[in-house]
């Protein structure tokens, strides 16, 4: 995760030590994902790179140039076969049509989803769906009683590491 002056990581630490079993094997790195070899920073942290693995790259995406987008890609695609990365985006048409949010809120990529099989396959993952705000909560399972939802400004995608 990055450090961000949102305090995020803070409040994730203080949110899991409240709960009354709170888990041990969490780990928390930080780490630039545009320059931090991903490989590396996990390593060191006990990360095993043998074993089928889910990643989740929400909401980071349209925070990176294109271009710091794709190490996190690369190595997520060379993760074990049937390994998945679930990640958000901006469509191109809410980055367009909406430059005083990008501005407000630091926006730096968006994708079209029309490319985003492409861009997938050139890291060895293969898109399984890539799905809006209106599919997502009949998709995605409403755990723990919680109303999740994902902005109408974004899209979800599942992709897998096919070998
Ligand atoms: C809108 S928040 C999404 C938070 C995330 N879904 C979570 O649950 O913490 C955007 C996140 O992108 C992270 N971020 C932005 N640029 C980054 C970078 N270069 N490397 C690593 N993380 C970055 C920020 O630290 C922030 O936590």
């Amino acid at each position: 995760m990055g450090g961000g002056p949102t305090g995020r990581a803070a409040l994730k630490r203080a949110a899991l030590a409240r709960l009354p079993d709170p888990p041990t094997n969490v780990h928390y790195l930080t780490a630039d994902v545009t320059t931090d070899p991903l490989p590396d920073t996990l390593a060191g942290a006990g990360f095993d790179a043998t074993a089928r693995t889910l990643v989740v790259f929400e909401a980071v995406a349209q925070y990176l140039p294109a271009d710091g987008v794709e190490p996190t890609f690369a190595w997520a695609g060379a993760l074990p076969r049937g390994s998945r990365l679930v990640f958000t985006y901006l469509p191109g048409t809410v980055w367009r049509e909406r430059p005083r949010a990008s501005r407000r809120y630091g926006w730096l990529s968006a994708y079209e989803p029309a490319e985003v099989p492409a861009l997938l396959a050139r890291h060895g993952l293969t898109l399984r769906e890539d799905v809006g705000a209106e599919a997502y909560p009949a998709r995605y399972p409403q755990l723990h009683g919680r109303r999740l939802t994902l902005r109408e400004i974004e899209r979800v995608v599942l992709a897998e590491v096919a070998g």
